[in-house]
């Protein structure tokens, strides 16, 4: 028997289309035909600006919320549309972790509680989820004997440690990381990173790393993914897309991302976009970044570009009639 290889995640064509504010208004398409693979112990970033649907894709791939069109297949098997006693048994495998570790955790739980209720849900007794809870704490960095402290007896760091402990708690495969580190200081930003980087090293997980800046995913993804209004204009392997993007979105993100070395840094070119992006409940027809894209022409105004591979022998996809050619 032949045995293909199988991604461990598999997204076809999902779509969410939120209902409009009023009665008469168009729907809001949030997510409008996103397709990717997530390998086992692969990390996939996701990043585009603030409202591109980067969050409702990852609430349906963890099924907080239902696609309205597409599938989500998880180890070979749809969950699209699996009711909640039916997701129970893969709440185990799939987690997700926010952006807010604040507003994200309970103020009226302990540390103990937050941590051990996943595992309590999932049939553990009282005394292992505990002394779960404590080896949890120790592999993310934080004291054990703080497990009875509530969130607001630590700083945002500490804070989102408690959140990554709580979505390991179950020993997932899959972890959607909502702009993890968005809500914190910088210079504690990278330390989450890393420590999120450490634990994939350790525990094989797979990541699908939401940022709404291409530097943040850098440092631990394999591919990445760049989104814009509810698409995906980019996708490949990190080393194409960062040393040559070929979607003038993708050059305007990364044109935003200051350079270490300070000689490089003067030399930068900044690309500035015009104008905000427009709204998902009435997006430009053609190609919907052609308001904004500085090399739009007359045929990016009438024909969407689809997502193909734009130079022979890659595996890098772009979505653009007029992609730079590396
Ligand atoms: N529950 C909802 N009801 C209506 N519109 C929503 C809802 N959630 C998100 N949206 C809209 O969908 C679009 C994408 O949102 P979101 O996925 O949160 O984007 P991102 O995470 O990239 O900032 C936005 O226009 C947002 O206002
Ligand atoms: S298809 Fe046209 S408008 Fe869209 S990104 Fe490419 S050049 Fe710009
Ligand atoms: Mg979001």
């Amino acid at each position: 028997m032949t045995t293909t290889p199988q991604p461990l995640l598999r997204v076809r064509d999902l779509a969410m289309s939120f209902p409009g504010r009023r009665a008469r208004s168009a729907p809001v398409r949030a997510v409008d035909g996103v397709s990717f693979d997530v390998a086992a112990g692969e990390t996939l970033g996701l990043v585009g600006e603030s409202g591109c649907g980067k969050s409702t894709t990852g609430r349906m791939i963890v099924r907080l919320l239902e696609p309205t069109a597409g599938s989500v297949t998880y180890d070979g098997r749809d969950i699209s549309h699996l009711s909640q006693r039916e997701l129970k048994p893969l709440r185990k495998e799939l987690q997700m972790v926010f952006q807010d570790p604040h507003s994200s955790l309970n103020p009226r739980q302990t540390v103990a509680r937050i941590i051990s209720d996943p595992l309590m849900v999932q049939g553990s007794s009282a005394a292992d989820a505990r002394k779960r809870t404590a080896e949890l704490m120790e592999l993310v960095g934080l004291i054990p004997e703080h497990i009875d402290r509530y969130p607001h007896e630590f700083s945002g760091g500490q804070a989102q440690r408690i959140g990554i402990a709580r979505s390991l708690a179950t020993g997932p495969r899959l972890v959607v990381a909502d702009e993890p580190v968005s809500a914190l200081d910088v210079s504690v930003q990278a330390q989450i990173v890393n420590l999120m980087g450490r634990l994939q090293q350790e525990l094989g997980l797979a990541y699908l790393f939401i940022a709404h800046d291409l530097s943040v995913v850098k440092r631990v993804c394999d591919r990445v993914a760049v989104m814009y209004l509810g698409r995906i204009v980019e996708i490949g392997p990190k080393e194409r897309v960062y040393a040559a993007p070929a979607h003038p979105y993708t050059r305007a993100l990364l044109s935003a991302v200051p350079l270490p070395d300070p000689a490089a840094e003067r030399a930068r070119e900044r690309i500035t976009l015009l104008g905000d992006p427009p709204s998902p409940a009435a997006p430009p027809p053609g190609c919907s970044f052609h308001p904004r894209c500085p090399k739009a022409q007359a045929i990016c105004r009438t024909e969407a570009p689809p997502l193909r591979v734009a130079t022979p022998g890659e595996t890098r996809q772009v979505a653009c009639h007029f992609p730079e050619a590396a």
